[in-house]
């Protein structure tokens, strides 16, 4: 799909990444719109980019139902906002889980249900999904993120052959840590040498590459972190006892306690 004069909805274009996202898809051409819940943030980014401004709270059910009923023409969703949802999973309460599957889960699905009729109907259009590799290998601590973020593999994996001939596309976006913006960045957790990180602009390129090539899943991440994913899927025991003994229980728990504060 060409991005020029598409119309795009972004969720979470506050946030680090989908604030380059939104950057990276303007200079293509696109129609933005642009959600989230600082409306500062919104309105500068809206600024620089010519986007328009949605204000939504996703883990509110009646606001997010507004959303979507203004946004149900567009081409293209990126269904980018969630929580870190990094910790043990006795440290969050109810209300914090039930939020974390509300933003990270729920509003995708639900988004790509409203919106995937009429894109279908129109015979085009591009469900964008952010993951994670934390969708396909969970580590100490990221119980509850990756519950999130494995469900949206399966989801738009399964959405994808739904749509097969449709002239909609699903695509899964999986990036590993990123640096210099985003929840890794803010908590400014030192990762040691062996992990690798790609910059917000890597994950930009992924998602319009994604787009434009109907793209159905895409690692973001330096050559040794796909790797050791890779290796991590075939043999998720053995993995998991290597990077214990490589000490990531440390920088894990660390990173867990600097974001706590966005439960
Ligand atoms: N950063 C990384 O290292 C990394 C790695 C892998 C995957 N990812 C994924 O990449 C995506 C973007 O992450 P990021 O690093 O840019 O995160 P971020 O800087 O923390 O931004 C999160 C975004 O989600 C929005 N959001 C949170 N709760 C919301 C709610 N209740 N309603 C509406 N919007 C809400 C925030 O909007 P407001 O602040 O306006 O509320 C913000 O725009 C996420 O899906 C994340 O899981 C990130």
């Amino acid at each position: 799909m060409q991005i020029q004069g598409k119309s795009v909805l972004l969720t979470g274009a506050t946030g680090g990444i989908g604030e380059t996202i939104a950057h990276e898809l303007s200079s293509c051409g696109a129609e933005l719109t642009i959600s989230g819940r600082r409306a500062d943030v919104l309105e500068r980014i809206a600024e620089q980019t010519g986007a328009s401004v949605a204000l939504a709270d996703l883990a509110d059910r009646s606001q997010l139902e507004r959303l979507l009923a203004d946004h149900s023409g567009i081409d293209i969703l990126i269904a980018n906002a969630a929580l870190p949802a990094s910790g043990p999973l006795e440290d969050f309460s109810v209300e914090q889980i039930d939020r974390a599957l509300d933003v990270n889960l729920r509003a995708p699905v639900m988004m790509a249900r409203e919106l995937a009729g009429p894109m279908k109907a129109r015979g085009s259009g591009q469900i964008v999904l952010i993951s994670s590799l934390a969708g396909k290998v969970a580590t100490a601590g990221s119980s509850l993120y990756s519950t999130t973020k494995f469900a949206l593999r399966g989801f738009g994996a399964g959405l994808r052959a739904d749509l097969i001939g449709s002239g909609v596309g699903v695509s899964v976006i999986f990036p590993g840590f990123v640096r210099d913006a985003g929840m890794f960045h803010e908590s400014e957790v030192e990762l040691p040498g062996y992990v690798g990180t790609s910059s917000p602009e890597d994950v930009a390129r992924a998602v319009r590459n994604a787009i434009e090539n109907d793209r159905g899943e895409v690692d973001v991440a330096p050559l040794t972190v796909r790797a050791a994913t890779k290796a991590s899927e075939l043999a998720p025991s053995l993995m998991g006892a290597v990077v214990r003994r490589l000490g990531s229980a440390d920088f894990t728990s660390e990173i867990a306690e600097r974001q706590a504060d966005k439960r």
